[in-house]
């Protein structure tokens, strides 16, 4: 018999009238019995709120509210009533349940809170508790802003392979691709792509403005709660711009998105604000309504060289910028996003495109505060000679960038663009302070479980 149709918890908590029917489906929070009224929380992930239904004596009666268990998965149908409870204006009153799947007392959520380690191995069920679903409800909706910016802004959203014949970053960070004998599949070595941006460049070299989101790998040993092996980038890229047509794109976009999902998610990020980090609201806000601040590179390691904290890896100009760095600048000395331009060449990838004084190359990392880096872009060398000057100083196999440079030679543009690290942009916007408690399933050094 089907259970459709059914009307989400959160339709019908906005748009409910008093004595409207309707038929619910979803798994059970709570339940609470006496002896002349029953309730049951239910929730089915539209919303965090959950509806109490309530089982009274007089329709059909408390002994089937007893019967359902916490977790059980439940179509129930009744009347919406005003609550006499607080929290929430409606409840509904249940003239008929039908228990669709029940849930014995091992359910590993039988009690009401659960630590985030905990839970990643129960991420089966994480979905079901209010901070994951939280979070991947936010999940959805910045995706859902982030088509929404580019589309609006004639972006053309491009679909750049998976499975990639060169290490975009040049960082070696790579899983190979092969079949099940370990044979040359492709003929030529391949890889599972650590950005989509190569690619996406040839796009820009004919549309313009467009961008590329979607799943990158990288094989990075490095164990740390912001780096995962696979994860999503949104990469937009522009043909007749430079860096400052990239960076005020980017500040754009990072408003934009932000305001969106807190439109959309208001209920989730208070309840992030509460819960998850203290602040996050506020944040959120200043993000919205402050302008970016921008330093070079030298001004930024400048700042940090007179700082007088201790850092635990080596200042000096020409030196990288780590996270340590990177949190310094954007929490305690601007205390909010600011812009890095203008990096030494050596410490950027070949693509970059070289600046007059032959030193640093017109890159842009975008560094927030609890995080660091959330986004890397760079104009790109749109100049042929220089390219190939670049590849064969790096000692790169020129060969495999063939039609890379070809763009080049065939009415070659200055353009630009940038990375954003997707699940960086949730966390930033959530206050989860691990990556893997913003992928569904996430894939980290020794773990690939689910
Ligand atoms: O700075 P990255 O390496 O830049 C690129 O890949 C360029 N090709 C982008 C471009 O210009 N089109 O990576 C971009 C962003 C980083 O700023 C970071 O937010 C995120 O991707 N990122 C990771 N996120 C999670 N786990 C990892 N291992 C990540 N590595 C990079
Ligand atoms: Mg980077």
């Amino acid at each position: 018999m089907s259970l459709r149709p059914r009307t989400s918890i959160r339709s019908t908590l906005s748009t409910a009238t008093e004595g409207q029917r309707v038929r619910l489906t979803g798994w059970v929070r709570n339940k609470r019995v006496s002896k002349n009224v029953g309730f049951l929380e239910l929730n089915d992930g539209s919303t965090l709120a959950n509806i109490q239904l309530v089982f009274g004596k007089d329709d059909i009666g408390t002994d089937a509210a007893e019967a359902v268990d916490k977790g059980a998965a439940i179509a129930v149908e009744g009347t919406l009533v005003p609550s006499r409870g607080k929290g929430q204006p409606w409840e509904l009153k249940v003239d008929s349940v039908d228990i669709v799947g029940a849930c014995p007392d091992d359910y590993p959520l039988q009690t009401k809170r659960h630590s985030f380690e905990f839970l990643r191995e129960k991420a089966h069920l994480r979905p079901r508790t209010r901070t994951f679903s939280a979070v991947f409800r936010v999940r959805n909706a910045l995706a859902a802003a982030i088509h929404e910016f580019f589309q609006k802004r004639e972006f053309q959203w491009i679909h750049t392979p998976i499975i990639a014949a060169s290490d975009c970053e040049g960082a070696g960070e790579l899983f190979r691709v092969t079949d099940l004998e370990g044979g040359n599949f492709f003929g030529t070595e391949s890889f599972l792509t650590v950005s989509g941006q190569l690619n996406v460049e040839t796009f820009a070299s004919a549309f313009t403005d467009v961008y590329t989101f979607g799943p990158t790998f990288r094989a990075e040993n490095s164990n740390t709660a912001r780096h995962a092996a696979e994860f999503w980038m949104v990469e937009p890229e522009m043909a007749f711009a430079d860096l400052d047509d990239l960076i005020a794109l980017a500040e754009d976009f990072i408003r934009e998105v932000t305001l969106s999902v807190h439109e959309r998610c208001a209920e989730d990020m208070a309840f992030f604000d509460q819960w998850v980090e203290r602040g996050v609201l506020s944040r959120v806000h200043d993000t919205v309504t402050k302008p970016f601040e921008r330093m070079t590179y030298a001004e930024a390691m400048d700042v940090l060289m007179k700082s007088g904290r201790t850092f635990e890896y080596k200042l000096g100009q020409g030196e990288e910028l780590h996270t340590e760095h990177e949190r310094f600048l954007a929490e305690d000395y601007v205390k909010g996003p600011v812009f890095i331009t203008d990096y030494p060449k050596d410490q950027k990838a070949f693509y970059m495109r070289l600046s007059d004084d032959e030193q640093t190359v017109a890159a842009t990392d975008l560094l927030v505060p609890r995080l660091g880096e959330i986004i890397g872009g760079s104009q790109r060398e749109e100049r042929a000679d220089v390219l190939e000057s670049e590849l064969v100083r790096r000692g790169m196999e020129v060969a495999p960038y063939w039609w890379y440079r070809e763009l080049r030679r065939y009415g070659t543009t200055p353009h630009a663009g940038f990375g954003l690290g997707f699940e960086r942009m949730l966390m930033y916007l959530t206050g989860m302070s691990n990556i893997r408690d913003v992928i569904p399933f996430p894939r980290t050094p020794g773990q690939a479980d689910f």
